[in-house]
């Protein structure tokens, strides 16, 4: 008989599955046993991830759909539990990246990055919550070291909703810690995703990279099959007695002085 996998028989929904950090976690988690649920609106990208997947063994299929609208949620729990018949886990990776000071953001900026980091993150929490009571599953929220960490100029929206996901994380941790469900945030520094180029946030990509190098202690960027490899921890039983926790995955971004 086979060794048995780390996540055999779980079923763990991951928002923002359709690239980075989203899909990264979703390729690892089917990797060690888990039926993955892939969430997100480019239906074509994530069908391409659920292929790999499947080519590779894995159980997987893919959900689409926007976190901002509330009835998302619901309906992808619903799929959940239609055909993998139970949800033991959530990783709410899908996030948007907002450039702009208090000064200078327009309120549709503003309201675009909370709608999806901080509203679509609650809207999947709470349609979650029932079926993760019934399998004592995990939670796993994406903030970022721009957020409760630390703020940095120049990013006042990112910083604020991820200042919510802390926040947002600590109380679904006391909420749901009665009914056996555990909930953590972790906080990357800069990795090397779609996040800072699909909305053009960022103008000169390499250079932000180039300039990655001096600003995490630790000599580089990091990139998503480390920050998924956290997520998993986080999500499996030896992390049992760890909820309300917010992780620094960071190189050390966290302790240097700002950008
Ligand atoms: N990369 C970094 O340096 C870094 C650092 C700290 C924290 N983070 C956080 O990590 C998380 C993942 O980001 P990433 O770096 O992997 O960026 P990414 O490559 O741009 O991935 C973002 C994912 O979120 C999904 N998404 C965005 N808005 C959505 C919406 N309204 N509804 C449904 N899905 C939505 C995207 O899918 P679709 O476009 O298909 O919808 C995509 O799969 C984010 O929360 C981000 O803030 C990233």
């Amino acid at each position: 008989m086979g060794e048995l996998k780390r996540f055999e028989g779980r079923t763990v929904l991951v928002t923002g599955a359709s690239s980075g950090i989203g899909r990264a976690t979703a390729r690892a988690l089917a990797a060690e046993g888990a039926n993955v649920v892939l969430g997100g609106r480019r239906r074509e990208r994530l069908d391409e991830v659920v292929r790999g997947i499947e080519a590779a063994g894995g159980a997987a299929f893919a959900v689409t759909g926007d976190v901002r609208d509330e009835a998302t949620g619901p309906a992808w729990v619903a799929a959940a539990l239609a055909r993998f018949g139970g949800l033991d886990g959530l990783v709410n990776a899908a996030g948007v990246l907002g450039n702009g000071s208090v000064m200078d953001t327009t309120t549709a900026e503003w309201r675009r990055v909370m709608d999806a980091n901080v509203d679509g993150l609650f809207f999947m929490t709470r349609a979650a919550a029932g079926a993760l009571k019934t399998r004592k599953g995990a939670i796993v929220n994406v903030a970022s070291v721009a957020g409760g960490v630390r703020p940095y100029p120049g990013l006042a929206s990112y910083c604020v909703s991820k200042a919510a996901v802390d926040m947002i994380t600590r109380c679904s941790a006391l909420d749901l810690a009665p009914f056996g469900v555990r909930v953590n945030a972790i906080s990357p520094g800069v990795v090397v995703t779609e996040l800072h180029t699909v909305t053009g946030a960022v103008a000169d990509y390499p250079g932000f990279l180039e300039r990655g190098k001096t600003t995490h202690p630790i000599g580089r960027v990091g990139n998503v099959e480390e920050v998924a490899s956290l997520i998993l921890f986080l999500l499996a039983d030896g992390a049992g007695w760890i909820t309300g926790a917010n992780v620094s995955i960071d190189g050390g971004r966290a302790l240097a002085s700002a950008r």
